[in-house]
């Protein structure tokens, strides 16, 4: 019989965690050597084995025996170890043909025994038999090692059924079951995409696996079956000669034990479903899985490889000098785990089934066996927490999740081509934004009351595109608050108190601007300072003569108001999306200047290239506005806006309050907001935006010869209007409705707007190409074949 270690300075309190975060032991040859010959008797050439937290040497005898031994880290719990060791001889009673190696017991006949080392530290030592033979290379952990993989685990699992040890139920970061203690180490993830992916995962661990780990047969298990630690005959590298490492041992479920193997031969598989596959039914002709068992297997496999890459992520933070070994292979599991969250979980689910001979287990899928929330409890959901102003779009509201580019992807996987969102300018996640903006959050955010580089080179370059005196930027994070900054600035600089809008405007939120948004608030209800005016054209393609801006003024007069500032979308957006013809703008500027307001030029829909022949809205006409806002497609979906105006405004506002926001203009707004103006550049997006607008515009045009309901198509770029017309000419905003509608159900997303929402509103992300037009307009003919 074995003795017992002395176990009194572990003070019944061991914390497993932290021998994953204590170094490993470091004793010299020389060190071993002596005790190996004091303690066990042994004596020959002494060689070092890798080892991930412990410390492992070969000893070669004169006698040609080899035995390994094991110095345990400082951390590692004895009674642990000492379960280990008895699973050794339990395994060998009950399967002696397995091929685990042998205890060898100390001179004092004890299985385990305690050596000191220089800094003080005590560490249990066992040795046991050699296993010679080959560690599987790389290249033959191919699905040739696969089923005899499988077969050798189920044996193993076998010969540990009837196996117990009270030291088996620890807390064990290796330990699946235990997989949600990950979080928690998700920051030393450098990448933030990796990041995401291995909280999606552990979401779906919490989801589906931890609430039916409670009905899964468990028992204590080997729990790291994987090719590193098995060794392979010389000649014949299918066959499995040696089980090495017993040190990740735990009480867990039975099942747990197949996700290591399967997840570490996917390391250069092309198909790790046919590995996983192989290796499953092996297991299975030996000891039969349950169907409950199976159906978590996608998840198991997914965990195992989050587990790797994320305490690898951690560990190689930890030490940096043993980064090669601890973290080598991440590189590649994150590709793998990127490529299983390709696969359908339901379709990887029934494969395994069938391949085991489950044909009825149906009800076990996980896609239906997942409590996702259906849609009408989402809504209902939304509803009560988000109160009833805040609306979706389309009847069938969309559950988007991922962009990338000009598309969308709900939470079933299916993509939309996004023909409507400005805010995405430069495309979804573009991954030079969004390196910029995670490269800046690493290095600092905070509000704008110190000197910073970026907001300097954001202003200058965005200042630069601007006409003289347009010099002073000021940043805020919203329209809103761009268009109520310029409100302000305007009452200030002139004195009045009067607002002149278009008669369908959008500019804002807030209880200034809502004011001037003659799209939310029914003309009855505008302010009084408030009076509209015309958009260049109706949504009728009718010309008007006259903007009507000298009766706005007038009534604001006969209100006792006075011009402070015309605003316009440069765009026209809500009014119906159209370019103003030539003379317009000069036309308004000259009679509002006059009257003693400042013209203000909202470029928060159209700016920033969109329009394609011009950066700009009101560069369409020969204007200079006192003061230009913009904000949406600026950040690139980061909430960045800012206001732009003549020196002398800005000093007046600054010799009367001054102005402070504490996040607009912050580093990591900034950040986003140049890399925005790189990727136009560089992309040459402007000049797509015109081109693709003009090829659309062309076409459009074409299928009004079959498609009589269709209109004018108006504005410019890649922001456009098209007209939806009844048979007399009259706006048909059903029609438009049931088209954008039928539109969402085939994948296109596309909007309305207009005085009558008969305009349909297109105004893609503005790396739009001719790809992505034509599938818009098979989409719109098909739509308009079934609704018109
Ligand atoms: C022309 C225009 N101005 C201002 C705003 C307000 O911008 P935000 O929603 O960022 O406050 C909008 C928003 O749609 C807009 O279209």
């Amino acid at each position: 019989m074995s003795k017992k270690p002395d176990m009194s300075d572990t003070n019944g309190h061991f914390n497993q965690a932290k021998i994953l975060s204590t170094p490993p032991p470091c004793f010299s040859t020389g060190e071993v050597s002596e005790f190996a010959r004091d303690l066990y008797g042994l004596d020959g050439a002494i060689s070092l084995l890798g080892s991930e937290r412990d410390q492992n040497f070969r000893i070669d005898t004169p006698s040609g025996d080899q035995f390994v031994i094991k110095i345990a880290n400082s951390a590692m719990d004895p009674a642990i170890l000492m379960m280990q060791v008895e699973a050794l001889a339990h395994i060998a009673m009950v399967d002696p043909q397995l091929p685990v190696p042998r205890v060898l017991y100390s001179r004092n006949e004890s299985a385990l025994e305690k050596i000191q080392s220089d800094d003080g530290r005590s560490h249990m030592v066992h040795v046991l038999t050699y296993m010679p033979g080959l560690y599987p290379p790389d290249a033959s952990t191919s699905s040739a090692l696969s089923r005899p993989l499988g077969t050798c685990l189920a044996r193993l699992a076998l010969a540990l059924r009837g196996f117990n040890h009270p030291a088996a139920n620890y807390e064990f970061l290796w330990d699946l079951k235990q997989a949600a203690a990950l979080r928690g180490y998700l920051r030393h993830v450098p990448d933030p995409g990796h990041r995401q992916l291995a909280g999606y995962f552990l979401d779906r661990f919490e989801r589906v696996v931890l609430p039916e780990i409670p009905k899964l047969r468990s028992q204590i298990i080997h729990n790291d079956f994987a090719p590193n630690n098995l060794v392979v005959a010389e000649d014949n590298p299918e066959e499995i000669v040696g089980i090495i490492d017993f040190g990740d041992m735990i009480y867990s479920p039975l099942v747990m034990e197949l996700a290591a193997p399967i997840a570490h031969m996917f390391r250069g598989q092309d198909d790790p479903l046919e590995i996983a596959v192989e290796i499953i039914t092996a297991y299975h002709e030996i000891l039969p899985l349950e169907s409950l068992e199976l159906s978590l297997m996608y998840d198991l496999i997914a965990t195992r490889l989050t587990m790797l890459n994320v305490i690898a992520s951690w560990r190689a933070n930890l030490f940096p000098d043993n980064r090669e070994y601890i973290a080598g292979y991440v590189d590649i599991v994150w590709e793998k785990l990127a490529a299983w969250r390709t696969l359908d979980p339901a379709e990887v689910t029934r494969r395994f089934f069938r391949a085991c001979g489950f044909w009825e287990s149906e009800d076990l899928i996980p896609s239906t066996r997942v409590p996702k929330e259906t849609p009408s409890a989402q809504l209902e959901r939304r509803a009560r927490l988000l109160g009833p102003t805040a609306y979706l779009f389309y009847e069938s509201p969309l559950h988007i999740v991922r962009g990338e580019g000009v598309w969308l992807y709900d939470d079933e996987g299916d993509r939309y081509l996004d023909v409507y969102n400005n805010v995405a300018h430069v495309g979804h996640c573009h991954p030079h934004v969004v390196k910029a903006i995670s490269q800046q959050s690493r290095m600092l955010n905070t509000s704008t009351r110190y000197l910073h580089g970026l907001i300097l080179e954001l202003a200058e370059r965005i200042t630069r595109r601007l006409p003289e005196p347009l010099s002073v930027c000021m940043f805020v994070c919203t329209g809103t608050e761009a268009n109520e900054l310029a409100w302000r600035m305007a009452k200030l600089v002139t004195g009045n108190d009067g607002a002149l809008i278009t008669g369908h405007s959008y500019h804002g939120n807030s209880d200034a601007t809502i004011g001037f948004s003659s799209e939310e608030v029914p003309r009855e209800k505008l302010p009084t300072h408030v009076a509209t005016l015309l958009a260049p054209l109706s949504n009728t393609n009718f010309r008007e003569p006259d903007s009507g801006l000298g009766e706005a003024i007038q009534t604001l007069g006969e209100r006792d108001h006075q011009p402070a500032m015309l605003i316009l979308d440069s765009g026209f957006t809500c009014d119906g999306i159209y370019t103003p013809p030539g003379g317009y703008l000069r036309t308004l500027y000259v009679e509002t200047r006059r009257a003693g307001g400042l013209c203000v030029s909202d470029e928060v829909q159209a700016g920033f290239g969109r329009l394609g022949q011009h950066f700009w809205g009101f560069e369409f006409d020969d204007v200079v506005p006192d003061i230009v806002t913009m904000g949406k497609p600026m950040g690139n979906g980061h909430p960045l806006a800012a206001v732009v105006t003549r020196p002398e405004i800005a000093e007046a506002l600054a010799a009367e309050t001054g102005y402070f926001n504490t996040f607009g203009g912050n580093p990591v707004s900034c950040a986003a907001g140049l890399a925005v103006l790189d990727v136009i550049e560089v992309e040459g997006l402007q000049h797509n935006a015109l081109v693709m607008g003009n090829y659309l515009r062309e076409r459009l045009l074409d299928l009004r010869k079959d498609y009589p309901v269709l209109g004018e198509s108006h504005g410019a770029g890649l922001l456009m209007g098209v007209d939806v017309l009844n048979a007399d000419g009259s706006p048909d905003s059903d029609l438009a409705r049931r088209v954008m509608n039928h539109m969402r159900q085939n994948g296109v997303l596309i909007g309305t707007t207009g005085p009558s929402a008969n305009v349909l509103k297109i105004r893609p992300p503005i790396v739009f190409n001719q790809e992505h037009a034509e599938l818009l307009l098979a989409s719109l003919v098909n739509a308009l074949e079934k609704c018109a």
